[in-house]
C-alpha cells in the first residue's frame, strides 16, 4: 500500500482518490503517524498543508523513518519540507502563486514525467516558494514563474504544483508514474477482488456469531448488509427505525428493496416518540441531539431482544474515519451523532466498509448486484427532513415538505440529458450504467448530481395570489450540488425548463406552499443542509 501523510491540506483525500483509481490501496494517515513497522508500504506521499514551513507550528515529521526506504513523492508543502530539511532554502514568494502554470521544462527522461507533454499544464496554489534545491537534487520541471517546480534525487521526488487536482492536465499520469512505475503497485483492487476477500474475512471473524447492524436506507449501510448476508447469512439482524422524518413513501420503498435482497430486517416505527420530544424545538443543533439521543434509544430496545448477539456492524465509510487533523478545532456541524450501545451488551464493532471511498462502495454494491436505485441514491442526512424544515417541526410540516421534495426528486429522476465527450465519460467513469449512442449517452439529472432535496422555510411566509384568493403561506427552496466528497459543493446548473416545470407542479400541489426558490450558494461558505 501507499501511505498519504496528511500534513492538512485541502486536497489531502483527493489524493487518496486518485491513487485508489489506479487500483492500489492507500491509507491517508496524520503526519506524525507513519506505520515504520509496516512491511506491506510501497512509497509515500507528502501533503500539502496551510502551514509555511517557517510557521512555528508548522507540522514536521522524520523524513530517515522512509527516505532512503521506499520511493518518496513531496507535493506543495510536501516538497517545500523536503527541500528546507535537506539543506535547500524556502521563502515567501513576491506574490503568491494560484492557478493554472505551464511546465516550460519537464524532463521526460526522468521516471516520473513518462509520457509528459512539453508545456503541460500544471495547477499551483502557494504562498512559499523553493529558491534553493538540497545538494544532490536535480531539477526536473520548470514553470515560467517558479524554477524549482520539481526537483529529484534517487528514491525522493518533489513537485511543487498539485498533480491531485482537475486541472493539473496530467497529474493522474505522474500519480500513476509513481504509484506503478517507481513504488512497482500491482494495482490488485477491484471491486470483485474486495467482494471475495471481505466476505472469506467477515466468515472467518464472525465465525457462527450472530450480528446487528443499523440500516439506514441508503447506499452504505446497504452494502454492508448485502455484504454481511453473503458471509454469515440469517445469522444477520438489521434494524431499521422510522423517526418519521423519511422521505415520503422512503420506509416502505427500503423496506420491499431490503426484503427483495433477501435480508433479515426489523423495521421499527417510532414516529410517535420523535415528533412528541422534537415538538417546539427550533435549534438545529438541539434537534440533532435530540434525534440521536432518541435513535439510540430505540435502536438499542431492539437490539436488546437479540440476546445472543455478539457483534454491532456499521456502514461507516473511510472519509468518515479518517482522523483528521483539526486546525480550527471549532465544530461546524455535529455529524454522525449516534451514539454507542450501552456497555452490557458488550458487542464488538464490524465496519467492513471501513477502508473505501463512496464510489468504491457503490461499485461494491454493483459487483453484489444490488439495484440501481439503492446504489446510485443520493446522500441524505441522519436527521433526515428535521434539518430541512426550520424552526420547530410538525407532522403537518413534514408532510407539507415529503410532497414538494417527491415532485422535485422525481422531477430529476424523469428529466434525461444528453451528454457527449468529456461530460459523458466523467459519467461513465463513476459507474452510472448508461449506453452509448453516436457519441451520446442518456442520463437523468438525478444521476448527474451529488444530492438535491427540497427546504420548507417554515418560519417566513410571503403573499401570493391563487385564483381570486390572496395567500399568506411559506416558501420552498430546493438544493441542487454537485460535489466528490461533502467536503465542498458547487450548486448545480439545473435547466430553466425543468425548474419551471417543478415550481409549478410544487405550487398547484402542495398546499401550504405558494413560492419556490433556488438555492445558489456553493460549499464554502454555505453548507449543503440549511441547518
Ligand atoms: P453540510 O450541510 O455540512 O453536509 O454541508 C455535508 C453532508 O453531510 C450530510 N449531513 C448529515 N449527515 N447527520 C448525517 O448523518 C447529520 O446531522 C448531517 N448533517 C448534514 C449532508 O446531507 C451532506 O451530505
Amino acid at each position: 500500500k501507499i501511505i498519504i501523510l496528511d500534513f492538512g491540506s485541502q486536497t489531502t483525500q483527493l489524493i487518496g482518490r486518485r491513487v485508489r483509481e489506479l487500483d492500489t490501496f492507500c491509507e491517508i494517515m496524520p503526519y506524525n503517524k507513519f506505520p515504520k513497522d509496516d512491511p506491506s508500504v510501497i512509497g509515500v506521499i507528502l501533503s500539502g498543508s496551510p502551514y509555511s514551513v517557517h510557521d512555528p507550528e508548522a507540522f514536521k515529521v522524520d523524513l530517515l523513518q522512509f527516505v532512503g526506504r521506499v520511493p518518496v513523492l513531496g507535493i506543495c508543502y510536501g516538497a517545500q519540507f523536503i527541500s528546507h530539511t535537506l539543506g535547500g532554502k524556502v521563502e515567501k514568494a513576491d506574490s503568491r502563486e494560484y492557478g493554472r502554470a505551464n511546465l516550460e521544462t519537464v524532463d521526460t527522461t526522468n521516471p516520473l514525467f513518462k509520457g509528459f507533454e512539453q508545456h503541460s499544464q500544471v495547477w499551483m496554489s502557494h504562498g512559499d516558494t523553493i529558491t534553493s534545491i538540497p545538494e544532490g537534487f536535480e531539477v526536473i520541471g520548470s514553470t515560467k514563474d517558479v524554477k524549482n517546480a520539481a526537483f529529484w534525487r534517487d528514491g525522493v521526488w518533489a513537485v511543487q504544483f498539485h498533480p491531485e487536482v482537475f486541472h493539473t492536465l496530467q497529474g493522474t499520469q505522474l500519480l500513476k508514474n509513481f504509484v506503478v512505475d517507481i513504488c512497482g503497485s500491482k494495482q490488485e483492487w477491484s471491486a470483485a477482488s474486495f467482494v471475495d476477500s471481505t466476505v472469506a474475512e467477515l466468515k472467518a471473524q464472525l465465525g457462527d456469531d450472530r450480528v446487528i447492524l443499523g440500516l439506514s436506507g441508503g447506499v452504505d449501510s446497504s452494502v454492508a448488509a448485502v455484504l454481511l448476508n453473503k458471509a454469515i447469512g440469517n445469522r444477520l439482524t438489521c434494524i431499521f427505525v422510522d423517526h418519521g422524518m423519511l422521505r415520503k413513501n422512503e420506509f416502505n420503498q427500503v423496506m420491499d428493496d431490503y426484503k427483495v435482497l433477501g435480508l433479515n430486517v426489523i423495521g421499527v416505527d417510532a414516529s410517535a416518540k420523535f415528533f412528541a420530544d422534537l415538538a417546539g424545538v427550533t435549534d438545529p443543533e438541539q434537534k440533532r441531539k435530540i434525534i440521536g439521543r432518541d435513535f439510540v434509544e430505540v435502536f438499542n430496545a431492539e437490539a436488546k431482544k437479540i440476546t445472543d448477539a455478539k457483534w454491532l456492524a456499521q456502514g461507516t465509510i473511510y472519509p468518515d474515519r479518517i482522523e483528521s487533523l483539526n486546525i480550527t478545532g471549532k465544530v461546524i456541524k455535529s455529524h454522525h451523532n449516534v451514539g454507542g450501545l450501552p456497555k452490557e451488551m458488550h458487542l464488538q464493532l464490524c465496519e467492513p466498509l471501513q477502508w473505501l471511498f463512496k464510489d468504491e462502495v457503490r461499485r461494491v454494491g454493483r459487483q453484489l448486484g444490488m439495484p440501481e436505485h439503492l446504489i446510485t441514491r443520493h446522500p441524505f442526512p441522519g436527521p433526515g427532513l428535521a434539518v430541512r424544515i426550520l424552526g420547530d417541526i410538525t407532522p403537518e410540516k413534514v408532510r407539507i415538505l415529503q410532497d414538494a421534495d417527491d415532485i422535485y426528486i422525481r422531477g430529476l429522476r424523469d428529466y434525461k440529458v444528453k451528454l457527449s465527450g468529456e461530460e459523458a465519460r466523467k459519467v461513465l467513469a463513476a459507474g452510472i450504467p448508461a449506453d452509448m449512442k453516436d457519441g451520446e449517452i442518456e442520463v437523468s439529472l438525478y444521476d448527474q448530481i451529488w444530492q438535491a432535496g427540497a427546504i420548507l422555510l417554515s418560519t417566513v411566509r410571503s403573499v401570493g395570489v391563487m385564483g381570486d384568493e390572496r395567500t399568506y403561506e411559506h416558501p420552498v427552496a430546493l438544493r441542487a450540488v454537485t460535489s466528490t466528497d461533502a467536503m465542498t459543493a458547487d450548486w448545480a446548473h439545473l435547466p430553466y425548463d425543468f425548474m419551471a416545470k417543478v415550481s409549478n407542479e410544487i405550487i398547484n400541489k402542495v398546499r401550504g406552499v405558494n413560492r419556490v426558490c433556488y438555492d445558489i450558494s456553493s460549499k464554502p461558505p454555505a453548507t449543503i443542509e440549511w441547518e
